[in-house]
């Protein structure tokens, strides 16, 4: 078992369980293990109360460059995609304790879908979300096609999405994907301090209003499954062996 995800639960933030990218050598990509590890947090969060919220973080200059491109090769080749990813957007969607998310730099794939699941994100100015899905030869996730034309419409989901267009921090909170741009040096405790409020407010509460701000997750968690059958199968396409393997070589 790796640290490349360190889950937390720091002092000085009551009520927070910190989920942590810790792979800065390659730019916190997520790993098989890394998916599982996290589904693990996220499980345990359910029913610990004494975690009322989770929040997630990068390394200094960068969230997360996304799925593992080795991950994917391997698939590519002919290796089995494994329950992981699926397993964590599912426990992702389905949480029912609010979580919160920081960005310092890049947020690639996953990096940035995943904040679709996230009731408040704060990004530093530099940041930058891209979700390279079709030039790789793949197809949007983690109900992304679902979620993000409703908060930004159907124009800035498709350039995101489909043309993976990049959507610097300003963009960003214009499109209604993160909440708040703080300086780069405080993404860290500007979310942690954000988590530890929320940990403060009466948890039932806090719960149905995120709950009735959410709405029925069924129609999500569905679209997560139906995109995964496309992304499974274009995972094994010539054109996205094609692709990884040009990552590899560059
Ligand atoms: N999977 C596996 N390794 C990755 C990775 C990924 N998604 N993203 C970056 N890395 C690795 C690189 O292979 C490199 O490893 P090395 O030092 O052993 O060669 C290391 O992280 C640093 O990346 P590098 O490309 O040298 O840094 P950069 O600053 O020039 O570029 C990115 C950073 C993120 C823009 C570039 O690495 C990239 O485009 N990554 C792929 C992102 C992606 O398409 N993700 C999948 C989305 S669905």
């Amino acid at each position: 078992m790796t640290d490349h995800v360190l889950v937390e639960r720091p002092e000085a933030y009551p009520g927070v369980q910190l989920i942590r990218f810790n792979r800065p050598e390659k730019k916190n990509a997520i790993t098989r293990e890394m998916y599982g590890k996290m589904t693990t947090a996220l499980t345990v969060a359910q029913s610990d109360p004494a975690i009322r919220v989770t929040a997630f973080l990068g390394s200094e200059g960068c969230f997360s460059a996304g799925n593992d491109m080795t991950d994917f090769l391997a698939v590519a080749m002919g290796g089995s995609m494994g329950r992981e990813v699926l397993d964590f957007l599912r426990a992702l969607a389905s949480a029912a304790k609010p979580i919160v998310s920081g960005v310092d730099g890049l947020a690639i794939g996953i990096g940035t879908t995943i904040h679709l699941h996230c009731d408040m994100t704060v990004a530093s100015a530099r940041s930058v979300f891209r979700t390279p899905f079709v030039d790789l030869a793949l197809v949007p996730e983690a109900a992304s096609s679902l979620i993000a034309p409703r908060i930004m419409g159907h124009q800035r989901a498709f350039a995101l999405l489909a043309a993976g267009e990049p959507l610097e921090a300003a963009e960003a909170l214009a499109a209604g994907l993160i909440c708040k741009i703080v300086e780069a040096e405080s993404v860290e405790e500007r979310t942690l301090s954000l988590a530890a409020r929320l940990a403060t407010k009466p948890p039932e509460a806090l719960r149905i209003a995120r709950n009735l701000i959410r709405g029925d997750r069924k129609d999500v968690l569905a679209r997560i499954d139906e995109e995964a059958e496309h992304f499974a199968a274009q995972l094994k396409s010539a054109e996205a062996r094609a692709a990884f393997e040009a990552f590899m070589r560059r």
